[in-house]
C-alpha cells in the first residue's frame, strides 16, 4: 500500500515556506499594531463545544466536524478557532482581569468538505477576536483594519459585504418571515432548502441554486426587520466606514454559515481568477451571545477569519517568495575554515547563511547557489586567501566584486538587510 497525505490535507515544503513566513509575518505585525496579543489554544475541544457555539443545524457540525472518542472524551479537531478562543477566555476568566480582551491565532483548521481548489480539508487560518466592546467603532476599525491588510498583501479588487443580523429576538423574527415566505412555495425549492427550511431557513438565501436564488428575490430581508438600536449600531458602523474611507456594500442576504452571528456581519471576498468558486477570503462577525451560552457573564464580542491558503492564491504573484541568503562555496580546504567563520559572523549579524562545503566543480556549485536562490554567492579558494580578500557575486545581476576579508561580514549583513527591506 502507498502511503499518502490525507485527501484535501497537504504538505507545505521548504520551498512554499517564505511565502507563508511572510504572510504570518504580516499578520502577526498587522495584528500587534492593532493592539490585538496571540492566544494559542489545543487543536482539538470537546464535540459539545462546538456544537453548542457553532449551532447544530450548520453543515460544519452535521456533516464536517472530525470527531473521535478517546478515554471516554468525545473529541473534536477544531473547524475553527472562535469557539477555541471564547473557550480558554471564560476558563481562564480573562473578563474579570481585563475589561477589553484583544486577541489573534494563526494555526490549522479541520473541515470535512469536498476538497476543491482552495478549499482543504486541513487548512490556516488566521484571526482576530475582541471581547469586552460592544460599540460599533470596533467593529467598523476591524473591517478597515482587514480591507488594509489585503491592499497591503498586494491581493487585488476585493468585495466588502456587510450585513446585520440584529440581536434578542430578532433573527427569530426573521427566521419565521422567511419561513412564511417560501412555505408557500415549499415543493419548488431544491432538495437541501426543503431540508433546510425546518432546520435553518437563514442558510436557504445562501443556496446555489438558481431557482432557489429566485424565489428568494423578493422574500423580506433581515434588514426590514431590524429593531431600533441594532439598526442605530448598523447605522453607526456604516457612517465610521465613510469617514475611513473603507469600501463596502450593503448586502442584506449575506448570512455566513456559522449560527453564533448577531448584530454585525461582514465578508472579504477576492475577485482574482485563481480563487475560483472558494472566493471568500475571510469573514466574521459579532457573536454578543456566545460567552453568556458558554456560560459566562453577558460579554459582546466580534472577530474574524482569514484563509491563508486563499490569500496566497490571491496575493500578487510578485510578492518576495523567500528571505536573503548567502551562500558560501570554499574551494579547497583552506578555503573551508574561512566560509564556516565568515557565515558565523553573518549569521550574527542576522542574516541567513549557508556553507556549501561539496566541493565539486565551480559550475555545479554555482548552480547549486541558484537552485538554493541564493542573494550573493561568496567564494574563497587559495588566490583569495593570499589577498586576504574574498569574492562576492551578486546572483542577479551576476556582478563579481572582491572584498577585503576583515569588513566582508559587516558590508554583506548591511548588504541582505537592505534587500529584505526593498521586499
Ligand atoms: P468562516 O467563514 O467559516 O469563519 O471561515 C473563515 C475563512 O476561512 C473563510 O472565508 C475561508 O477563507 C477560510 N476557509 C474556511 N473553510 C475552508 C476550507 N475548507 N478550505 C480553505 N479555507 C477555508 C470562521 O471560521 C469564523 N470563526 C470567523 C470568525 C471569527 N467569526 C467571528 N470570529
Amino acid at each position: 500500500m502507498k502511503l499518502r497525505a490525507v485527501k484535501g490535507m497537504h504538505d507545505i515544503l521548504p520551498d512554499e515556506i517564505g511565502r507563508w513566513h511572510r504572510l504570518e509575518a504580516a499578520f502577526r505585525a498587522m495584528a500587534s499594531r492593532h493592539g490585538y496579543e496571540e492566544v494559542r489554544t489545543p487543536i482539538c475541544e470537546p464535540t459539545a463545544l462546538f456544537v453548542r457555539s457553532i449551532g447544530e443545524a450548520t453543515d460544519v457540525v452535521e456533516k464536517e466536524m472530525y470527531s473521535f472518542q478517546r478515554h471516554d472524551d468525545e473529541l473534536t479537531l477544531r473547524p475553527e478557532g472562535t469557539a477555541g478562543a471564547a473557550r480558554a477566555y471564560l476558563e481562564h476568566t480573562v473578563h474579570a482581569r481585563q475589561a477589553v480582551a484583544r486577541w489573534y491565532y494563526l494555526g490549522p483548521m479541520f473541515r470535512g468538505e469536498r476538497p476543491a481548489r482552495g478549499r482543504q480539508r486541513q487548512f490556516h487560518q488566521a484571526g482576530c477576536e475582541i471581547y469586552g466592546d460592544a460599540g460599533p467603532a470596533c467593529d467598523a476599525e476591524m473591517i478597515d483594519m482587514l480591507v488594509g491588510f489585503l491592499r497591503e498583501l498586494g491581493v487585488g479588487e476585493v468585495d466588502v459585504l456587510i450585513n446585520s443580523l440584529g440581536s434578542g429576538d430578532t433573527r427569530a423574527r426573521y427566521r419565521d418571515a422567511l419561513v412564511a415566505h417560501l412555505s408557500p412555495r415549499r415543493d419548488e425549492l431544491s432538495e437541501e432548502s426543503r431540508r433546510r427550511l425546518e432546520k435553518n431557513p437563514l442558510r436557504i438565501l445562501d443556496s446555489k441554486s438558481p431557482r432557489d436564488q429566485e424565489l428568494c428575490a423578493d422574500a423580506p430581508t433581515v434588514l426590514d426587520v431590524l429593531a431600533d438600536d441594532d439598526r442605530a449600531h448598523f447605522d453607526a458602523l456604516r457612517r465610521y466606514l465613510d469617514a475611513l474611507g473603507t469600501p463596502y456594500r450593503v448586502d442584506p442576504r449575506l448570512v455566513r454559515g456559522l449560527d453564533y452571528y448577531t448584530r454585525t456581519l461582514f465578508e472579504l471576498r477576492g475577485a482574482g481568477g485563481e480563487l475560483g468558486a472558494q472566493n471568500a477570503l475571510g469573514g466574521g462577525g459579532r457573536y454578543d451571545g456566545m460567552i453568556a451560552e458558554l456560560g459566562g457573564p453577558a460579554t459582546p464580542a466580534i472577530g474574524f477569519a482569514l484563509g491563508l491558503e486563499r490569500l496566497l492564491l490571491a496575493m500578487s504573484p510578485d510578492a518576495p517568495v523567500s528571505a536573503p541568503l548567502a551562500y558560501l562555496v570554499p574551494l579547497g580546504d583552506p578555503g573551508a575554515v574561512a566560509c564556516l567563520v565568515l557565515a558565523k559572523e553573518l549569521r550574527a549579524h542576522g542574516v541567513a547563511a549557508i556553507v556549501d562545503g561539496r566541493g565539486g566543480k565551480l559550475k555545479a556549485m554555482m548552480s547549486r547557489a541558484e537552485q538554493r536562490q541564493a542573494t550573493l554567492t561568496v567564494l574563497v579558494g587559495d588566490g583569495e586567501l593570499e589577498r586576504g580578500v574574498v569574492t562576492v557575486k551578486t546572483m542577479a545581476t551576476h556582478a563579481q566584486e572582491e572584498l577585503p576579508r576583515a569588513l566582508a561580514a559587516r558590508v554583506l549583513a548591511d548588504r541582505l538587510a537592505s534587500t529584505e527591506r526593498q521586499h
